[in-house]
């Protein structure tokens, strides 16, 4: 769609698919999205699918899926051991990231398990651009420390800088020297980073990681989950990569990788998961946990159909006209809500267009959680359901202080060739004229709080009555309208 220029000008994303399979939709009149919201504990997570209309929640899991994916799942062979499904997975693998041993999980989280049990030991430490929920959940239940070396840019929440997601070198080499390489687990870099609004690096970036690596013996690990994102703003942001093909910049990356997992909820546009190498020590390190925690080889917890798509849907993000419709459509939401002044993560990312919560209601401190009350005056506002990626998100520390995040974000995930533009028309409007009322909205506390992962289930109630405040400006200026 970047090659379509339009005659009357406007940067008005096209897409390169037509539907033909749909599904419908409720939105329901705001009196029932508060009852909703309330009955969620302020959790956009434990909202019912039956109350939302535009599910902004994740892209994981709930990517429209190509007529030739189903196709290929109704060929799946179903069996055990053995199944040649699997086999086309493996060689898929094999073509596109030249990596001879694939170990499949069953979903991106199976991955960080198995390959933290297997090489994280406690007192270690693990660098990485960024951390995401669930990876550092997992090498911190082994006993290992995270050490996030971001390059300082990528905690602006905006800028012009292409790729925000960069680790900082000097701090790689800072923390190698100062710990010593055998406490050094493995690099990790996320690609796309997730929590800080879907910022990419650079694949000159990785080429000077992989020198650390090499001068210091270290394992590189890409977590690979937000791959097409970062492989079409490699090949569209960084002069060097623009005349390779996607296909020659996800080989290059996996040559300069020594373990690439990955989301198959988010990669490739199925379900599922996976870890590759081409280094059979390693293979064989995680090849038992595999087995005691996911399934048997040539399963690993999946069903043979999703084995199926991810095989078609990794061959289909090889092309550009596919992977650009997220970044695209990302954009252009972007866009139109920075021409309104709201504030929002520049440049646009992958993943989803983040709201900066901090900004955008700037009078509700962080310990009121800005970003968690967000995504409860959006939701109440439009039905549209987003997540929050703020201090709700972290963990409190051993002695019970609660930990701020370095961002207060609403993520509103742009699930890969779901919404028609007039629909993100919609949600723009109504992020609009929540700005314009944003001083309604106050913040929230928690009534029940877990332990672990606490945004999942957590929940939440204003600390005033700012939610029917809302409303009845909303019924005051939308009328009947839902
Ligand atoms: N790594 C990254 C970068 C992710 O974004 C995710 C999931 C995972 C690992 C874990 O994969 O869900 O298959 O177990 N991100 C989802 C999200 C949950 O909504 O952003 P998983």
């Amino acid at each position: 769609m970047s090659q379509v220029k339009f005659f009357y000008g406007g940067n008005v994303p096209l897409e390169m698919h037509k539907v033909r399979i749909v599904q419908k939709l409720e939105l329901v009149p705001i009196e029932r999205r508060l009852e909703a919201i309330q009955e969620a504990g302020n959790n956009t997570f434990l909202l019912k699918n039956r109350d939302v209309f535009m599910d902004m929640l994740t892209d994981s899991g709930v990517n429209a899926m190509s007529d030739k994916q189903l196709a290929a799942m109704m060929e799946a062979d179903d069996s055990y051991a053995g199944s040649a499904t699997f086999t086309k997975l493996e060689n898929k693998i094999k073509e596109i990231f030249g990596m001879d041993y694939f170990l499949p999980a069953h979903q991106g989280r199976a991955c960080e398990n198995i390959i933290s049990q297997a090489f994280v030991k406690p007192g270690d430490i693990i660098p990485m651009n960024y951390h995401f929920t669930t990876s550092k959940a997992h090498i911190t239940l082994n006993g290992g420390t995270v050490e996030e070396i971001i390059i300082d840019e990528g905690l602006k929440t905006t800028s012009n800088y292409p790729f925000k997601g960069n680790m900082d070198i000097a701090k790689l080499r800072g923390l190698i020297s100062k710990h010593g390489t055998e406490k050094i687990a493995y690099v990790r870099l996320e690609t796309g980073t997730n929590l800080i609004g879907g910022q990419p690096h650079s694949l000159e970036n990785m080429q000077e990681i992989r020198k650390v690596c090499d001068e210091f013996g270290i394992l590189l690990v890409l977590d690979a989950s937000l791959l097409a994102d970062n492989l079409y703003f490699i090949k569209t942001r960084e002069e060097k990569c623009k005349d390779m093909s996607i296909r020659e910049i996800a080989r290059a990356m996996a040559d300069l990788s020594d373990i690439i997992y990955f989301s198959a909820r988010k990669l490739g546009c199925a379900r599922g998961g996976g870890i590759c190498t081409r280094n059979k020590d390693i293979y064989m390190k995680l090849r038992e946990f595999v087995t005691l925690y996911e399934g048997f080889l040539t399963y690993g917890g999946m069903s043979v159909r999703e084995i199926e798509a991810i095989a078609v849907g990794l061959e289909e993000t090889m092309d550009e006209n596919m992977i650009n419709q997220g970044p695209q459509f990302i954009a252009y939401m972007c866009e139109k809500l920075q021409e309104s002044g709201i504030p929002v993560i520049t440049p646009p990312g992958g993943l989803g267009c983040h709201l900066n919560a901090m900004e955008f209601v700037d009078h509700i401190p962080q310990s009121e959680y800005p970003a968690g009350a967000l995504a409860s005056a959006l939701y109440i506002a439009s039905g549209v359901r987003g997540m929050e990626r703020g201090t709700i998100s972290e963990q409190r520390d051993e002695n019970g202080n609660e930990h701020f995040s370095n961002m207060e974000l609403l993520r509103l995930a742009m699930p890969r060739r779901v919404f028609t533009l007039s629909q993100v028309n919609y949600a723009i409007d109504r992020i609009k004229w929540l700005y314009e009322n944003r001083k309604l909205i106050g913040g929230i506390k928690f009534v029940e709080e877990p332990k672990v992962l606490r945004f999942f289930f957590g929940k939440l109630a204003p600390t005033s009555d700012w939610q029917s405040k809302l409303v009845a400006k909303f019924k005051k200026d939308f009328g009947d309208s839902l």
